[in-house]
């Protein structure tokens, strides 16, 4: 029995997709499949021997065209806890500064005979191009405003080991909505999933036609926090916008920021998240990110969400690469 209490199709069947470009086009099992199959990677990565060596052999290359800390090293980690021959490409000191195009990029690392690529990049939609032009399981580590995939996974394993499961769970996702591609594959993967979604962001800052996703949107974070279970803030992403989209950070922060005293219109017990990197004192402060549970009860988990990405990467790395490795069942 999985802990989502889901039978599987056998094999292949279970997760028939190529690569991991997003969560848009992933079916609800196909997610639960993802998150069962991560537990065994936390279970792991809590002992002192963190190692199996299926991936013995294989070649992963982590390609980032923006900085990264949390994803460039669970990826590297990841990779190298089950095994793998993990290299870095980091766009800052590579032939891209020398003006390589992302195509001719992409048929180098293509040449080099990689078994899997993980991609982070500034441009929506570049990651599926690169995708498209090589042979191996491709997967997104963020690309522009579009989706992040993997953050989205592993913040529905953390949401899942607190909360037990997302049917009618009420969540709110406050900050940037506009810019960040967090919130996009947070809301394709928490509604997939059932739970009750809010976005909270200024006017500036929600997309235009939100309700689409099947959210409920609101200006009022007061209002949003209202019996929210997961409360789960954002950065503004500076870096992806163009002129301004708020008054000030101070401002900013007393309309939006989480506070205590914020905190306590949600439920007793909500959880706070964030993907990081956090500004502190501007979308969280510091004693709400650090907030410590009673009781069994866990408040913040953000460092827990980083402790489930490094797993949900393991999940993620084995289940692309089975076909590629004949796995019986998956050739
Ligand atoms: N959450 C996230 O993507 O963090 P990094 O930018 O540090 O990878």
């Amino acid at each position: 029995m999985t802990l989502s209490g889901h039978t599987y199709p056998e094999g292949a069947a279970a997760f028939p997709h190529r690569g991991l470009l997003g969560i848009a086009g992933l079916a609800p099992h196909e997610i639960l499949f993802l998150l069962d199959e991560a537990e065994q990677w936390v279970a792991l990565n809590r002992q002192p021997h963190k190692r199996d060596d299926r991936l013995a052999g294989l070649t992963i290359i982590n390609a980032f065209f923006e900085n990264s800390t949390r994803t460039l090293l669970s990826f590297e980690i990841a990779g190298k806890r089950l095994g793998a021959d993990v290299v870095n490409m980091h766009a800052a000191t590579s032939s891209v500064k020398k003006g390589e195009t992302l195509i001719d990029t992409a048929m180098t690392l293509n040449a080099m005979r990689a078994d899997a690529i993980v991609i982070r990049h500034g441009s929506s939609g570049a990651v599926r191009l690169i995708a498209d032009k090589v042979d191996c399981p491709v997967l997104n580590a963020g690309d522009g405003q579009h989706e992040h995939p993997t953050q989205g996974l592993l913040d529905a394993l953390t949401i899942r080991s607190a909360k037990g499961g997302f049917l009618g769970l009420k969540v709110t996702i406050c900050g940037d909505i506009l810019h960040s591609r967090v919130a996009r594959s947070n809301i394709l993967c928490l509604t997939s999933l059932g739970a009750d979604v809010s976005v909270c962001a200024p006017p500036s800052l929600m997309p235009a036609e939100i309700e689409a996703m099947g959210v409920t949107p609101f200006h009022d974070f007061d209002a949003a926090l209202k019996g929210a279970e997961v409360v789960m803030m954002l950065r503004l992403q500076n870096e992806r916008m163009e002129g301004r989209y708020i008054a000030s950070p101070r401002e900013y922060r007393h309309l939006y920021g989480l506070t205590l005293e914020r905190l306590a219109k949600a439920t007793p017990d909500a959880l706070v998240m964030h993907p990081g990197p956090m500004n502190r004192g501007i979308e969280i402060d510091s004693n709400v990110a650090d907030l410590l549970g009673g009781q069994g009860h866990p408040r913040s988990v953000i460092t827990q969400q980083v402790e489930m990405g490094v797993a949900m990467r393991m999940a993620c790395l084995d289940v692309l690469t089975r076909r590629d490795r004949r796995v019986e069942g998956w050739a």
